[in-house]
């Protein structure tokens, strides 16, 4: 066994500092869930290389996939939207032996951080046609799978002054990573709002993809201010309790998120301090070495919101802060005491 390949679960657990989506973890990929053999939910292993024609609509579906996780996302796209579709493939093909992939995938991804990005078999000559680009990968070691990057890399003037709406697939690490090599590649386009799907939530890729698509259309036909207030309403097991948001791009993009409806989110305690669950979405990060206390609300790796009722320190975002909570006591009670509960967050 190669030993890129067998990084201790219990490291990854270590380097966390709270559960849900782990964005810089080491990802020590074991056996496979999912068959290695390149799988095509479609059957259509002679993909055209020009764009998969759709009905209507002025949007591309791009996408990357190894084990078809991702490419069922952009079908699922593709079909709501009825609209083209093209899988971004490497010039040369992965190595069916998974370990060489897996030496080959870490190989490009350090190349790519030199500046050096592998070659693609995919070019689009223009994006005339879209208004709106999905672009779609699986994480790789944290980062956006190197086809992909390679290919935004070489299409970043095609893409300037486009939509660009990305979706993701993971084992179980957060995307913010990714978003983040996907604004720096293609710097002049517009990003909307982040679809993730990890290994647990894959099933639900139909109302998820649904519900994403209901929410960036509406944001398009939405030019409206986003919402002004800085009062976040919480509701736990009916009873309703406010915070005020800190001013900052990550309360930002939450409260346009809010604005189309709430959000409701599963979430258990941790290191007894917290209760943390994943947001579904990446809103953007302003990271800074934070000492907490009973009350705040924390943006952790882009994705996982939490609710601290004790201290810690460590480099995350601050949301806001619980209206009138002091201790522990208070916070813990508003929560419904220690245990996994839903938080629905609204405007
Ligand atoms: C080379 C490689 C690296 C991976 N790295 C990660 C990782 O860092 N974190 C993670 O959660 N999953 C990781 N995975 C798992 C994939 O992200 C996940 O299975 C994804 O859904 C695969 O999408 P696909 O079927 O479209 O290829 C990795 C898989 C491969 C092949």
């Amino acid at each position: 066994m190669k030993k890129l390949l067998w990084i201790p679960l219990l490291l990854t657990v270590l380097t966390t500092a709270a559960c849900g989506g782990t964005d810089d973890g080491p990802f020590a990929p074991g056996q496979p869930s999912q068959p290695e053999t390149p799988g095509k939910p479609g059957g259509d292993d002679d993909e055209p290389a020009e764009p998969l024609p759709g009905g209507r609509g002025r949007s591309l579906v791009l996408y990357c996939s190894r084990t078809g996780n991702t490419e069922r996302v952009a079908r699922q796209i593709r079909t709501v939207l009825d609209c083209d579709m093209l899988e971004v493939e490497p010039a040369v093909p992965y190595e069916d032996d998974y370990n060489a992939m897996l030496e080959r995938a870490q190989e490009e991804l350090a190349a790519i951080r030199q500046g050096d990005y592998p070659a693609v078999a995919t070019y689009v000559e223009h994006f005339d046609d879209y208004d709106t680009v999905f672009v779609g990968y699986p994480i790789w070691y944290g980062s956006m799978a190197s086809p992909m990057q390679a290919f935004l890399y070489a299409h970043a003037s095609e893409l300037a002054g486009k939509r660009i709406a990305l979706f993701a697939t993971s084992g179980s690490s957060g995307v913010s990573a990714s978003v983040g090599e996907a604004r720096s590649l293609c710097p002049d386009a517009e990003f909307t709002e982040v679809l993730h799907l990890t290994q647990n939530t894959l099933e639900e890729t139909e109302p998820r993809v649904t519900a994403w698509l209901e929410r960036l259309e509406a944001n398009d036909n939405d030019s409206e201010e986003p919402m002004q207030t800085n009062t976040l309403e919480l509701t736990v097991e009916g009873s309703t309790f406010t915070a005020t948001l800190e001013e900052n791009s990550s309360t930002q993009a939450l409260k346009e998120r809010l604005a189309q409806g709430p959000l409701s989110i599963r979430m258990s305690d941790y290191g007894d301090m917290e209760k943390v669950g994943s947001l579904g979405i990446s809103l953007p990060r302003n990271d800074r070495q934070t000492t907490t206390g009973p009350g705040d609300l924390i943006l952790y790796q882009g994705d996982s919101f939490v609710i601290y009722y004790d201290t810690n320190s460590w480099n995350f975002t601050r949301l806001g802060r619980v209206d009138g909570v002091a201790t522990r006591e208070e916070m813990l009670d508003l929560l419904g005491g220690v245990g996994e509960i839903t938080v629905t967050l609204s405007l």
